[in-house]
């Protein structure tokens, strides 16, 4: 790869992703971002000015999404495609935005890709497949039907099937991966394991929503990134690859684990009002990347991935403290 169109690049697990690039190969990036709540423009601070270029637009404006595409030489480049409103929290409480955006977006530079014949990669999530009971012995594979809770999920599955759509229908030469929850570096306050951490940090109790039962699959970010970046090289087109490092954990153990960190007593927590349609448990599969690509996570311990990720949270304050109290804020306003 000689050019990558990152969209939605400014965020967390998209910056993550040209970080991983810059050090890992010598493509050149230009990252559109919209440069929403979500986004900051230190997350790409440092990056040398001749391998990483923002350009500052929305991936539903076809009149910048258009010139940034063509500039790509369908021979060597691609489009990896992050950009989206990812919170399924705010999306119950507004879901426009992730209509507009996770689908419509997709739909515009899916267009460009079709146009262009420039090679492109969805970035989308685990939760399209719904949920899995606690006991339940299977975890999702690339043939479980699709069955989304959230808005959120909605939208992200509605933007897989276009992907596949303009694949099967026009030969746009696409692959789509599928991730479990993501942790690591930049990863806005409002999400699970940066709000619990910054709590504890500011002498708070981490709030957890119903039972605490509920089980997610921990990956840190930089094996996401490697495994984008693998599939971007080796994958197949027209393939979904699941996304996985086999980190099944439930929310209590995990606010558990930062408690233990701190020094602060296991049980020094708050339940709080649960989230409608909160999906139970995800799990992955990841064999298919495994065995015919080849990929393999590099952070096979949890616990000290987690470690890392608190003394980054630590060492930058400055970079969270100015959106703690609104963000803080908005959930008590929701009894959360
Ligand atoms: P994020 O909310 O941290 O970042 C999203 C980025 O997209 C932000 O920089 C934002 O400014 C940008 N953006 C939003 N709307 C835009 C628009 N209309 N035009 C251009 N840019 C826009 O999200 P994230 O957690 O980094 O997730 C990135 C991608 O990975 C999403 O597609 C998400 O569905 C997927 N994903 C996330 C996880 C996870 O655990 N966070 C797991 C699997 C897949
Ligand atoms: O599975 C992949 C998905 O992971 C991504 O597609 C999403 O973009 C990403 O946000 C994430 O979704 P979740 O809803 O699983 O992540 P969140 O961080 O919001 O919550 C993780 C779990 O923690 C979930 O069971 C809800 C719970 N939770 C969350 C918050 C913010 C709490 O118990 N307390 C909280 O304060």
């Amino acid at each position: 790869m000689n050019r990558i169109l990152v969209t939605g690049g400014a965020g967390f697990i998209g910056s993550n992703f040209v970080h991983h690039v810059v050090r890992h190969t010598d493509a050149h990036v230009t990252v559109l971002d919209k440069l929403t709540y979500a986004a900051t423009r230190e997350s790409l601070a440092g990056l040398p000015e001749d391998r990483v270029e923002l350009v500052v637009g929305d991936i539903a404006d076809a009149s910048v999404v258009d010139p940034l595409v063509d500039r790509l030489d369908p021979a060597t480049d691609a489009v990896v495609h992050y950009a989206a409103e990812s919170h399924n929290d705010n999306s119950l409480s507004d879901p426009a935005p992730f209509v507009q955006t996770n689908i419509v977006g997709t739909f515009t530079l899916l267009e460009a890709a079709r146009r262009t014949g420039v090679r492109f990669h969805h970035v989308s999530t685990d939760e399209v497949y719904g949920d899995l009971d606690l006991d339940d012995p299977k975890r999702f594979t690339e043939d479980t039907a699709y069955n989304p809770s959230s808005p959120y999920s909605a939208s992200k599955a509605g933007s897989d099937h276009l992907v596949r759509a303009w694949v099967r229908s026009f030969g746009v030469r696409a692959t789509i991966s599928n991730c479990s929850n993501n942790y690591g570096p930049w990863q806005h306050i409002e999400k699970f394991i940066p709000r619990q951490i910054t709590e504890v940090i500011d002498g708070r109790r981490p709030r957890v929503y119903g039972d605490g039962l509920n089980v997610r699959d921990w990956i840190h970010t930089e094996d996401h990134s490697s495994a984008v970046w693998t599939i971007l090289e080796k994958g197949r087109i027209g393939q979904t690859y699941l996304i996985g490092a086999d980190g099944e954990r439930s929310n209590l153990d995990v606010v558990r684990a930062i408690l233990r960190h701190f020094g602060r007593s296991e049980d020094d927590l708050e339940f709080v009002t649960d989230r409608a349609g909160h999906d139970r448990r995800y799990a992955i599969e990841s064999g298919k990347l495994r065995t015919e690509l080849g990929w393999e996570p590099t952070y096979q311990d949890f616990e000290a991935g987690l470690a890392d990720t608190i003394a980054w949270y630590q060492a930058h304050e400055d970079w969270w403290r100015p959106a703690k109290a609104a963000t803080e804020a908005a959930y008590a306003a929701k009894g959360q």
